[in-house]
């Protein structure tokens, strides 16, 4: 069900395969080492000034921390 969400709505600008677009790539080695606290702020609020738009009205906090994690883990089926 999320990983339809991603794949679809975020796909949309990161690109289908989470490679990147319009969007920066969401891929295990592009988020690799990056601080999880930093990559939920981004999703959950958005980056002002940018295509990114805040996830909250769609995305618990739980669940936005499932998708950092399943896209660190290079978003296994
Ligand atoms: C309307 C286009 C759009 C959609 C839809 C979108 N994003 Fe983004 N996202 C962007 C853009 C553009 C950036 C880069 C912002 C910047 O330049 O700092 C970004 C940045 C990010 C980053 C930060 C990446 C980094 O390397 O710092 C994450 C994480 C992210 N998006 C996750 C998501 C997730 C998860 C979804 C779906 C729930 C999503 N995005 C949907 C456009 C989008």
């Amino acid at each position: 069900m999320i990983r339809h969400l991603v794949r679809q709505d975020c796909g949309s600008c990161h690109g289908l395969t989470l490679k990147g677009g319009l969007g920066s790539p969401l891929t295990a080695e592009a988020l690799a080492g990056r601080p999880d606290e930093a990559l939920l702020a981004t999703i959950l609020n958005g980056r002002p000034g940018t295509a990114m738009p805040p996830w909250r009205p769609f995305l618990t906090e739980e669940e936005a921390k499932w998708v950092i994690q399943w896209l660190k883990d290079g978003a296994p089926e």
